[in-house]
């Protein structure tokens, strides 16, 4: 059998149709999920293998595989969207596809073949293709693939597992599409140069952790990293990358210099806001230029962006000598603008002259 042909076997007990459309009446994110999994195997001395969609249940993982020592791990986050017209698409799906695989090197994990993490992807969505949400929801994919081998030694391991499991989802935030409040961290940093900053790895977020829950506790949805060498320019969000709209029509967002996560929302919405006329610059902004554009009201808008969050406009933002405004702290024109857009050509109301969209 091809490296990606899926053993299909279905769930004998999947979630009951009037249960899983009471959870569809209030869907946050990532607590619910769907009836299946998809599973590979890769082993040193056998390559991918064993590829299934079948029931979702727990992993049977040892105590001393190295996921859970050294944290080898990676992963992917993407949607799957239903149209007025009942079609699902996927958007730009071989973006996660390739991001994911810089992300193995650099973990010094497995090249997951593109046609197999594109086919595990597709065939879940297929088997689960009634967990996709109509409207405002999506369902959320999440690929991953953590380090199985049982040894305690510090080295790669010679055995992996690669799965994709799925999740309806609601709004990110629990204000929903409301502005949302930033906190800027004065003590903790995200990645250095040289680190893994542009890695979609577990140990990035668990790093982040404690700056996420400084922001909650200020009052804070979302923390604000700083750059770790100078302490000065603004990077990304814990979870989602960041853009500022000047009143002259320029856009700026900052560059991607291997300490920031590549976004893929980053990347259209720079390709959205040029069609719009916007002229957008990626360079260093720092936090002093951020306080101050807003103050002078220079700045606009500003927004983050990512899978999970879509596009939330920024409203105010809290840091240890104060609080600034940017604008009105409500959503600004061209975010609004660009929100419209993005999510448009995702649910096919809008046209997808990029050819990003991808039927499923
Ligand atoms: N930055 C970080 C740290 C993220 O976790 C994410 C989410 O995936 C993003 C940015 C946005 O990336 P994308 O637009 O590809 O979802
Ligand atoms: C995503 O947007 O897919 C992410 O991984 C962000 C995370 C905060 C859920």
């Amino acid at each position: 059998t091809a490296l990606t042909d899926f053993k299909i076997v279905a769930n004998a007990s999947p979630m009951p149709e009037a249960e899983r459309l009471k959870a569809f009446e209030n869907l946050g994110f990532g607590t619910l999920f769907t009836d299946h999994m998809a599973v590979v195997h890769w082993h040193v001395d056998k390559g991918w293998h064993g590829a299934e969609v079948s029931a979702r249940k727990p992993f049977q993982v040892d105590p001393a595989a190295s996921v859970l020592h050294y944290a080898q791990e990676i992963f992917e986050g993407m949607k799957a969207y239903k149209g007025a017209d009942g079609r699902i698409t996927l958007f730009r799906p071989e973006e996660n596809a390739r991001r994911f695989n810089r992300s193995a090197e650099r973990m010094a994990m497995p090249d997951v073949p593109e046609e197999l993490f594109l086919k595990a992807v597709e065939e879940l969505v297929k088997i689960d293709a009634k967990w996709v949400p109509e409207g405002e929801g999506s369902l959320y994919l999440r690929p991953f693939m953590f380090a199985s081998e049982a040894f305690l030694g510090v080295r790669p391991s010679r055995e992996y597992v690669f799965c994709v499991i799925a999740s309806p989802v609601g709004p990110y935030f629990k204000g929903g599409s409301k502005p949302v409040t930033l906190w800027v961290s004065e003590h903790y940093t995200r990645a250095a140069p040289g680190g893994t900053g542009a890695a979609k790895c577990g140990g990035n977020y668990a790093a982040s952790l404690l700056a996420q829950k400084e922001a909650s506790s200020r009052g804070c949805d979302q923390v604000v990293f700083l750059d770790a060498a100078e302490h000065k320019w603004i990077e990304e969000l814990g979870g989602m990358n960041v853009f500022f709209v000047m009143d002259d029509g320029t856009v700026v967002t900052p560059p991607l210099s291997g300490t920031i996560l590549p976004g893929i929302t980053r990347n259209s919405i720079i390709k959205l806001a040029g069609d719009n006329g916007l002229k957008v610059i990626e360079r260093p902004y720092s936090f002093d230029e951020w306080m101050a554009d807003a103050r002078s009201g220079r700045l606009r808008e500003a927004f983050a962006c990512g899978t999970a969050a879509v596009v939330a406009a920024i409203g105010t933002v809290r840091h240890p000598g104060g609080e600034f405004v940017i604008g009105n702290a409500g959503t600004g024109i061209e975010t609004e603008k660009l929100r419209t857009q993005l999510t448009g050509i995702q649910r096919g109301s809008v046209a997808d002259t990029h050819g990003w969209v991808k039927d499923v």
